[in-house]
């Protein structure tokens, strides 16, 4: 297998107006992906998934590949994400985890104490060989389309673990970030290396690009996120050193932390729907490329108001170097996929 160093491998995406702008080179077009771009909005990926669990689906190369597919062949995106989940590689390290539709990970036995924490085993590399097969099973069929990686940010992560589930404010979480220092140390330590063994799987096995969801770092007190979770995020992107893949850091509601993000060797920031992007740009001093933020909620409004809106995102968005168009947050599963389409259509017709 070519490493992703090789030339011929790094030729096939480097052009490409998703990767141009994440290195800060701003093409001609702007390009576009939506997060979550894969699921419940699109009716192929329902029948895809009739009958086969959340998990099961990541963890079968053949199925994984052709739902990371569906969206780049009918919205005509400029990247893929791989289908899986930022809880695959915590399965795959042997924490018994589930995904409850319209819920997200579940856990019966939560990680609540030091002990708990102890008992947490170091992730086989080869446990994630299903992951590297639909992988390279997908990107045999993008040609110069580029493939993401992705993975959970520790804090992300690690509030699942606590708290057993989704939670409103991670309070379980925070708590154990006082009241247990060591443990959560060790805790965010071990999400750390699953989490960069999961994204180097990806980046070996052919993805272009890299991005670390850290979906409730705005629950977190800045000096927190500074002193207690920063480090450990950077923890899990230097698995990638080495690879000359762009990376790309996604939070929502990070614009109290969002001048931190850089520091954590990131090129490029995603934004949620809350923060303008020329604010967001002033705030990390006008030299990083942006990523986001059309609203989700918009998708659902009249075109007129979505337009407007796509008008104002992108006006915004020359405050930064180069801007990828995405949402905010992930697709919202009701969306009508003619919309995302006509998105893509008009981004591009925008220039
Ligand atoms: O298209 C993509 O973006 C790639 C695939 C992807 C999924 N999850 C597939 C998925 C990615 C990048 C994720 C990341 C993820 N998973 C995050 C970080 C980003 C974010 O959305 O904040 C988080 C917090 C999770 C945890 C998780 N997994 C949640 C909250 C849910 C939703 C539960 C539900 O049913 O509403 C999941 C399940 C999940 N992950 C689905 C998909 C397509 C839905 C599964 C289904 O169809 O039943």
């Amino acid at each position: 297998m070519l490493s992703p160093h090789h030339p011929l491998v790094d030729g096939r995406t480097a052009a490409a107006p998703f990767i141009r702008a994440v290195r800060g080179d701003r093409p001609e077009r702007t390009p576009v992906w939506f997060m979550r771009q894969a699921g419940r909005s699109l009716p192929e990926y329902r029948a895809s998934r009739a009958g086969v669990d959340m998990l099961d689906a990541c963890l079968t190369p053949e199925l994984a590949a052709e739902i990371t597919l569906q969206p780049v062949r009918r919205h005509g995106v400029d990247a893929a994400i791989l289908f899986s989940d930022i809880v695959v590689p915590v399965l795959l390290a042997g924490v018994d985890v589930r995904i409850v539709p319209g819920r997200g990970p579940v856990l019966d036995s939560p990680i609540r104490t030091a002990s708990d924490v102890l008992r947490l085993r170091p992730i086989d590399p080869e446990a994630l060989a299903p992951i590297a097969e639909a992988v390279r099973l997908t990107v045999a069929e993008l040609g110069s389309t580029p493939l993401i990686a992705f993975g959970g940010a520790p804090f992300t992560l690690a509030s699942y673990l606590v708290e057993g589930g989704p939670s409103k404010d991670q309070l379980r979480a925070r708590s154990l970030m006082y009241s247990d220092p060591h443990a959560w140390a060790a805790l965010l330590n071990w999400c750390a290396d699953v989490t960069g063994a999961f994204l180097r799987a990806q980046v070996e096995a052919g993805a272009s690009a890299a991005q670390l969801f850290d979906s409730w770092i705005g629950s977190l007190a800045r000096r927190d996120y500074q002193r207690r979770v920063a480090p450990h995020s950077k923890r899990a992107l230097d698995a990638l050193r080495g690879f000359e893949v762009p990376r790309i850091h996604f939070g929502v509601g990070s614009g109290e932390v969002i001048d931190l993000l850089p520091g954590l060797g990131v090129d490029a920031v995603g934004v949620d729907w809350r923060l303008p992007l020329d604010e967001a740009s002033a705030r990390l001093g006008g030299g990083v490329p942006l990523q986001g933020n059309i609203d989700p909620a918009l998708l659902a409004a009249p075109w007129s108001v979505l337009q407007s809106h796509l008008e104002d995102v992108l006006d915004r968005g020359l405050a930064a170097p180069a801007h990828v168009a995405n949402l905010g947050h992930g697709v919202p599963p009701d969306t009508d996929p003619e919309v995302l389409t006509r998105v893509v259509e008009f981004v591009h017709a925008r220039g």
